[in-house]
């Protein structure tokens, strides 16, 4: 199962990034956003074919995280900072991954921890896309893949009990191969957020309300819901189909 799961990340992404250059919204000179995770990867990679065969040039990407950097530095994709000149703020498109995508295309995302950036690109992209596999589609969410919201350390037990009466059952998210929490890449913590089920079995959040709500305790930085620039979806339905939503 996991390995059909990540064919089907690889095949959504390559096929996302093909056909987003078929229909122009890829192109050459472009501003680009690119995200974190198992499955925003193999399309950075497909990017990179892209420019080693000529099909694009002059790209100028920003990268969501640490691991993007890393791997447009080995890649040899330029990477810019947002605040760059070249970039001004604002990109063409963001191409990322997500951990649950509802019917109306609303999102959870910071599965990697790298949610505060992975927001600050798609909310500034001018096109948002989702690559993801055939797992991440939800009736409803923040019941099965946990909420990240980052906050300031000194925050912590605050915006715990502040959580907890807006229904959440918050965990502090814990390193590995590393004692003590997760620090994510702007030096603070990840509280990871599920709620339970409603008697019906569904979600009881609406997602868009919640992204503000949470936001708006003191000490929480950025919250995993992306409801604010609808994406458009590559979902893979198997390791044979993409789907288009
Ligand atoms: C990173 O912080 C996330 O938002 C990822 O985009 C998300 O967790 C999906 O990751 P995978 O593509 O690895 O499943």
């Amino acid at each position: 199962m996991k390995s059909d799961l990540g064919e089907e990340k690889k095949l959504a992404a390559e096929f996302a990034v093909d056909d987003l250059i078929k229909k122009g919204l890829i192109f050459s000179g472009m501003k680009i956003g690119l995200g974190t995770g198992s499955t925003a990867m193999p399309a950075v990679r497909r990017l990179a074919e892209r420019i080693k065969d000529g099909t694009l040039s002059q790209i100028k990407a920003v990268a969501t995280s640490f691991q993007t950097t890393i791997e447009c530095e080995n890649l040899g994709i330029p990477v810019f900072s947002m605040n760059a000149r070249e970039i001004n703020g604002s990109l063409d498109l963001a191409i990322d991954g997500a951990d649950e995508i509802s019917p109306d295309k609303h999102l959870i995302k910071g599965g990697g921890a790298a949610l505060l950036l992975e927001k600050i690109i798609a909310y500034n992209a001018g096109t948002f896309v989702i690559v993801a596999d055939s797992s991440k589609a939800v009736d409803g969410l923040g019941i099965k893949f946990p909420l990240p919201v980052e906050i300031i350390p000194e925050a912590r037990t605050s915006i715990i009990r502040r959580l907890e009466s807006l229904g959440a059952k918050p965990t502090l998210r814990e390193g590995v191969r590393k004692a003590g929490p997760v620090i994510t890449d702007n030096g603070n913590l990840i509280l990871d957020c599920l709620w339970e089920a409603d008697e019906n079995g569904r979600s009881p959040l609406n997602p868009a309300e919640m992204e503000k709500l949470i936001n708006g305790i003191t000490g929480v930085v950025e919250n995993g819901f992306f409801t604010c620039n609808v994406p458009i979806v590559y979902i893979a339905e198997n390791r044979e189909k993409v789907q288009v939503r």
